[in-house]
């Protein structure tokens, strides 16, 4: 059951507590964290990793551990940790570390604006093992289905064109991501307010024909069942091809709402990926036949009859979007609730709907009348200065002309008389 947790301001110790318990700092009241802590996550909170990093909120456990938001207190500057150990303290099996250490070389050979960045390594030699990157804030693609259902074509093909990027990227560099799935998608929103999507998570990540079992026909299944490509469920060496499946059934499920293949557990996931043809998308749902063509294609059972590369995907996608966007641009928009109250605030034209168009005509024969007569004032008092000036030898003042009111002006010595024009 979650419950809620408190950290020290100071010495970021967790305790439950009103008051830290550390002999240093025990007048420091406690702060609530801002989320509610569950009992796992709990051991990494108020940690301090290599007298650097304060952990201060949890963010989420995964299989191997807990990802944590932490302060570096020597660059001043928020970042994430993720931990491959359950406890701070806990023995983690060669396999684990293997593992966080294959997850840190291959991010740290990445460098694109589209996959997460990594910033540290921490615990080879001793403490928890874990990675210090880049702090993503905003929210994973796996929230933004868990709240929204499915998204539109044009909004599932933004979220995807990037992760084509960057696994063209990746694949460019000789690594496979093969864990592509919506909550190793992320998007981030930077202090400037841009939004960005990231690929994260290289957990699974393979150098091409890097460090797989060579000259053995089966290798062991990794990845997960609802996103796992047929010749990876078979133990066949995974490929580019494997993470462009991934990336179909990811893109199935932004416009249908769920992964293309379930079962009741995750070898029957597997099965259905090798054996079961793809459902077909509900007509309703509205999404273009070039779009559900490419999914399809995406999903194909055997790896070379997929598009060839990321690339390829890339451009696909970016064709139905503009011509979804175009469509888009040329439907008439509804206008807005208060388009009428403006016109009538503005010049009244008069074919607009407007209250001014239904006043009665007389009253604009009234407000035609007004210039006529300012024009005739204007004349006569003109008239009269200048009959005036003849006779006390006056110059018009030009610079006066120029100004807001413009005026006439004596200057005669001792006639300071200036007339306004109205
Ligand atoms: N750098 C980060 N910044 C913010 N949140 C992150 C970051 N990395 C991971 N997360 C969050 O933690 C979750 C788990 O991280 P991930 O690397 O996928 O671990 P796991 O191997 O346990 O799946 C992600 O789905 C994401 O929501
Ligand atoms: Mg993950």
């Amino acid at each position: 059951m979650p419950r809620e947790w408190r950290y020290c301001p100071w010495c970021f110790k967790a305790a439950s507590g009103t008051v830290c318990e550390e002999p240093e700092c025990n007048r420091a009241s406690m702060r609530t964290s801002e989320d509610v802590v569950p009992s796992e996550a709990r051991p990494f909170h108020g940690l301090v990793v290599d007298w650097r990093y304060r952990v201060t909120k949890y963010v989420f456990t995964g299989g191997y551990g807990a990802v944590c938001w932490a302060y570096d207190r020597f660059t001043d500057r928020m970042v994430a940790v993720k931990f491959l150990c359950k406890e701070p303290t806990a023995v983690v099996s060669d396999r684990v570390r293997q593992r966080f250490e294959r997850e840190a070389t291959i991010l740290g050979r990445l460098r694109h604006q589209n996959i997460v960045r990594l910033h540290d390594v921490e615990g080879i030699r001793d403490g928890p093992p874990c990675i210090i990157m880049e702090l993503l804030r905003g929210s994973d693609l796996e929230i933004t289905l868990q709240n929204r259902g499915r998204l539109t074509p044009t909004e599932a093909i933004q979220w995807l064109l990037p992760v084509c990027d960057a696994l063209q990227y990746a694949h460019g560099q000789g690594v496979l991501h093969l864990d592509i799935k919506p909550s190793n998608i992320f998007r981030h929103q930077n202090p400037s307010g841009d939004e960005v999507v990231k690929v994260l998570d290289f957990g699974i990540a393979r150098i091409r024909g890097g460090d797989l079992p060579q000259g053995q026909g089966v290798v062991r299944v990794y990845g997960t069942a609802q996103y796992i490509a047929p010749e990876v469920a078979t133990g066949q060496r995974p490929a580019e091809a494997s993470d462009l499946y991934s990336l179909g059934a990811v893109l199935y499920e932004c416009l249908c709402g769920q992964p293309p293949f379930d079962g009741a557990d995750d070898f029957e996931v597997r099965q259905a990926h090798v054996e079961n043809a793809v459902p077909p998308l509900p007509e309703d749902f509205g999404v273009p036949q070039d779009l559900v063509a490419l999914v399809f294609c995406l999903l194909e059972k055997k790896a070379g009859r997929r598009p060839r590369s990321a690339r390829e995907v890339r451009h696909r996608l970016a064709q139905i979007l503009s011509r979804l966007q175009r469509v888009d641009g040329s439907q008439p928009k509804p206008p807005p609730t208060d388009t009428n109250i403006v016109r009538v605030h503005q010049t009244p034209t008069p074919t607009g709907v407007t209250e001014a168009t239904h006043a009665p005509q007389t009253r604009w024969r009234r407000l035609k009348v007004f210039p006529l007569l300012g024009a005739f004032i204007v004349g006569l008092l003109a008239g009269i200065a200048i009959a005036r000036a003849d006779a006390c030898g006056v110059r018009i003042a030009g610079e006066n002309l120029r100004q807001t009111t413009p005026g006439i002006v004596c200057a005669s010595n001792g006639c300071d008389r200036t007339t306004s024009l109205p």
